[in-house]
């Protein structure tokens, strides 16, 4: 398996793979499917420090994606970045996810964010899992802030800080 940075090619895969978890779930807040121009869009958001990543499996192709993507506007909250990991169904519980959000970790650190954040629907305990598992902690929950499937829903904050003051890497990975 290899990742990379995602390229324009890739984009129907991450679609498909994001679509269903917004027709489907409630692992995000989105509520319609992205369209085609929207998944663009948002490739064209990231790029940079504020990467997108995905792990690709010879013969299988794109089996799951990830991204670095802004935190707050405010230019004071630029050393942070916020961290989200999907994969395809048929392709969770064999590592994927961990070896993308590492190595999501370690793009961060290179683009010298000091701390990461995942923002995560409370009901979502795989998440939970792959995120505390990566040396994240649970800092807050934000009581019904989201709505879908008519049902109020609590956003979990999870935070990773990944270098020290000196600038070295605390992180695992
Ligand atoms: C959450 C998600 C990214 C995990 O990816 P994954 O490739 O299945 O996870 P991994 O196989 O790397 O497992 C990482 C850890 O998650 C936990 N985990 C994985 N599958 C699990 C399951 N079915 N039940 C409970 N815990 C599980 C385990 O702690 C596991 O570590 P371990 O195997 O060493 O114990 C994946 O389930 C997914 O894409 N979910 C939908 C999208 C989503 O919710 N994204 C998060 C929003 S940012």
């Amino acid at each position: 398996m290899q990742l990379r940075l995602a390229k324009t090619a890739d984009q129907d895969a991450i679609l498909s793979i994001y679509n269903k978890e917004v027709e489907e779930t409630t692992n995000t807040f989105d509520i319609r499917p992205r369209t085609r121009r929207e998944q663009r869009r948002w490739f064209k958001s990231h790029s940079g420090a504020y990467a997108a990543v995905v792990a690709d499996v010879p013969k299988m192709g794109v089996v799951g994606f990830g991204s670095l993507s802004p935190y707050r506007e405010r230019p004071g909250y630029t050393g942070t970045a916020e961290v989200s990991v999907y994969i395809h169904l048929q392709h969770r519980g064999k590592g994927v996810g961990q070896e993308l959000l590492a190595f999501l970790e370690k793009l961060a650190t290179q683009h010298g964010f000091r701390t990461l954040i995942a923002r995560i629907s409370e009901s979502n305990e795989v998440s939970h899992k792959l995120f505390e598992r990566a040396g994240f902690s649970l800092v807050g929950v934000e009581r019904q802030v989201g709505r879908k499937f008519n049902r109020w829903l609590d956003c979990a904050i999870f935070q990773k800080i990944l270098v020290d003051d000196l600038g070295r890497g605390v992180g695992k990975s």
